[in-house]
């Protein structure tokens, strides 16, 4: 026994309780608004806070406390202050680094522990639909302020001749949308185009149309419920998957279906979480996250579908390139990346 590995060992163990016992308090200050309260990035005390938001003083002054000893917040003569930086990625949901629906998305492998457990001990099947609800928010939370980032400015414009057709008006079908978030995006910036969004969750597909409503733009979004290997439609000239075909039992089915479904000069886009194409090349905090959450969500829900591929969260674009020249594509590129995703065009 390396007494010195052991020290390091109980060091870094030590640390990730207190980051996860950290994020039950962020779960508390989303519901209750706190971090909001707490935007402009003025020093505060409890009891001003207490007043704002209408909770207990004591209680905020020791989650305020957790947060100061997390490095989360910072304190001066018995005030707090949530800085500028943090408020971005806690309080501020336009902001492209805003994290607190990635938050919620942890937070629900922990309501799901036992829901794991019954997997693990069987067929290793958990479908998407039967998590907490708090998954689906926050998915949804975490991964709009990307798409609002990124998605027009950077990843349709480092497609092949895609931005001039949307300009023009095409036909958009956007696989796995779960409640919407990137086919609004797209719908918001391409007047003269129609999307529609399909998913096999059919409360997402209520969520979705709602959303759609709220942005006024019901009249050229639809949002139906539909799986990935038989959705309807013909012609499409982009088909998208937004970090959703590795969660499919099927892939080259789904992407078989995709082939057929899109005009012979469409593309598809791919949005994956990022991942290098080994497990050695992952050992860093974004594969860190996406192999947790991988466990929990997206490998069960694979092995919950037909074939059950169970490609997982981090298998990087080698494996997708492999999906897609099984299904008969002959194009395959990676069009772009963030610290998040691999953005990768597939073309006939
Ligand atoms: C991680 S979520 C991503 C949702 C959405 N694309 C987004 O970016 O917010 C994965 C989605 O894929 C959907 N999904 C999984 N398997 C599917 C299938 N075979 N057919 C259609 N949708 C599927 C789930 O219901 C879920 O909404």
């Amino acid at each position: 026994m390396d007494e010195a590995k052991l020290h390091a060992f109980m060091g870094k163990l030590v640390s990730d309780m207190g980051a996860a016992g950290l994020l039950a308090n962020v779960m508390v200050g989303d519901e209750l608004g706190l971090y909001k309260a707490m935007a402009d990035s003025q020093p505060i005390t409890p009891e001003v806070l207490a007043s704002r938001t209408g909770c207990n003083a004591r209680l905020l002054r020791e989650w305020l406390s957790a947060h100061v000893a997390s490095g989360y917040m910072e304190h001066h003569d018995g005030q707090f202050v949530l800085p500028e930086e943090q408020a971005l990625a806690l309080a501020i949901e336009d902001s492209p680094v805003y994290a607190a629906g990635g938050v919620m998305v942890v937070v629900s492998m922990f309501h799901d522990k036992d829901k794991l457990v019954a997997a693990m001990r069987g067929d290793g099947a958990l479908a998407w639909g039967d998590h907490h609800p708090c998954m689906f928010s926050g998915t949804e939370r975490f991964f709009r302020p990307g798409y609002k980032a990124y998605l027009v400015d950077q990843w349709l414009p480092a497609l092949d001749g895609v931005v001039d057709k949307l300009k023009a008006g095409a036909r958009v079908a956007d696989i796995g949308c779960g409640h919407g978030a990137s086919t609004i995006v797209m719908a918001q910036a391409f007047p003269a185009s129609n999307f529609v969004g399909f998913d096999y969750h059919a409360p997402s597909i209520v969520t979705a149309s709602q959303r759609a409503a709220e942005a006024g733009v019901s009249d050229r979004v639809r949002f139906v419920e539909g799986r990935a290997k038989d959705f309807p439609g013909q012609d499409y000239d982009l088909i998208c998957y937004f970090d959703c075909l590795h969660d499919m039992g099927d892939p080259v089915g789904a992407a078989k279906h995709a082939h057929q479904a899109l005009k012979n000069d469409g593309t598809i886009l791919l949005v994956e979480p990022f991942a290098n194409d080994t497990l050695d090349l992952n050992i860093n905090p974004v594969g860190r996250l996406f192999y947790a959450a991988s466990t929990f969500i997206c490998t069960p829900n694979s092995l919950s579908q037909e074939v059950g591929l169970g490609l997982g969260a981090q298998a990087g674009e080698a494996r997708l390139r492999q999906v897609f020249t099984d299904a008969g594509f002959s194009h395959f590129r990676r069009a772009c990346e963030t610290p998040f995703n691999l953005i990768l065009e597939a073309r006939k």
